[in-house]
C-alpha cells in the first residue's frame, strides 16, 4: 500500500464525526491516518475523545487573535508541523477565508447534514421536516470558498418518516454520516476521486 496520507480533523465540538474517522483510520489498510485534531474551542469534548484514541490534539483559539487571518496563520503552522496533508472539517463552526480554503483546494473535506445544494447552513433537520421533504440525508464535499458548497464526493439519503421530529430524523442522519465520512475519506486519500470544480468522478480501484 501507499503511504496513508496525513490527515487533520479540524473540530468545534463533540467530535462524533471525528471518532468514526479515528476508529476507520485503524484498519491497517486505510489510506489515511488522523495526525492531529484541531478545535478552535478548548472545552470541545471532541479533544478529549481524540486524546483517549491516541491522536496529537492542538486548539487554537479564535477569540485570542486580532483576526481571521492570524487565526488561520496559526492554524497552517500547526498544520504544517504536523506534515499533514489533508484535512476534514467536521462540525467546525469557523468560516475559513478564501486564501485559506484556495490553499486546500482538493485537500480538505466538510461533511454536511443535509443533501447538498439543499439546506445550507445550520438547522438542516428542521427546516427539512419544515419543507416537507421526504428524502434527507447528508453529503461529503470539496471545500469551496461559498459555504457549504464545492464539488460533491458522497451523499447518503435518509428517509423522513411521518412521525419525525428533527431529533429523530438528526440522529438517523447522523448514524450515516459516521458511515459516510471514513468512507469519503478513504476514497480522496487514496487518489481515487477526481474533480474538474463542478462535479467529481470516483475512479475504479487499482
Ligand atoms: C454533524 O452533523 C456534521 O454534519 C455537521 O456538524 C455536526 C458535527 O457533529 N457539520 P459531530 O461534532 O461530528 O458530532
Amino acid at each position: 500500500m501507499t503511504k496513508r496520507r496525513r490527515t487533520a480533523i479540524l473540530i468545534s465540538g463533540r467530535g462524533s464525526n471525528m471518532a468514526a474517522l479515528i476508529a476507520a483510520a485503524r484498519a491497517p489498510d486505510f489510506p489515511a491516518e488522523i495526525a492531529l485534531a484541531l478545535s478552535n474551542k478548548s472545552d470541545a469534548a471532541g479533544l478529549t475523545l481524540a486524546a483517549r484514541a491516541g491522536v496529537a490534539t492542538a486548539v487554537v483559539d479564535h477569540k485570542i487573535y486580532a483576526g481571521r487571518d492570524e487565526f488561520e496563520g496559526s492554524m497552517q503552522a500547526l498544520l504544517d508541523i504536523h506534515r499533514i496533508e489533508l484535512i476534514c472539517l467536521a462540525g467546525f463552526m469557523r468560516v475559513l477565508s478564501a486564501s485559506f480554503v484556495t490553499r486546500w483546494q482538493g485537500r480538505m473535506l466538510n461533511i454536511h447534514p443535509s443533501l447538498l445544494p439543499a439546506f445550507r447552513g445550520l438547522d438542516t433537520h428542521a427546516r427539512a421536516l419544515a419543507a416537507g421533504v421526504k428524502l434527507h440525508g447528508c453529503t461529503v464535499h470539496f471545500v469551496a470558498p461559498e459555504l457549504d458548497a464545492g464539488p460533491i464526493v458522497v451523499q447518503t439519503a435518509v428517509e423522513v418518516r411521518d412521525d419525525d421530529d428533527a431529533a429523530s430524523l438528526g440522529a438517523r442522519v447522523l448514524e450515516q454520516e459516521h458511515a459516510l465520512y471514513p468512507a469519503a475519506l478513504a476514497l480522496v486519500a487514496a487518489g481515487r476521486v477526481v474533480t474538474d470544480g463542478a462535479r467529481t468522478r470516483i475512479i475504479a480501484d487499482r
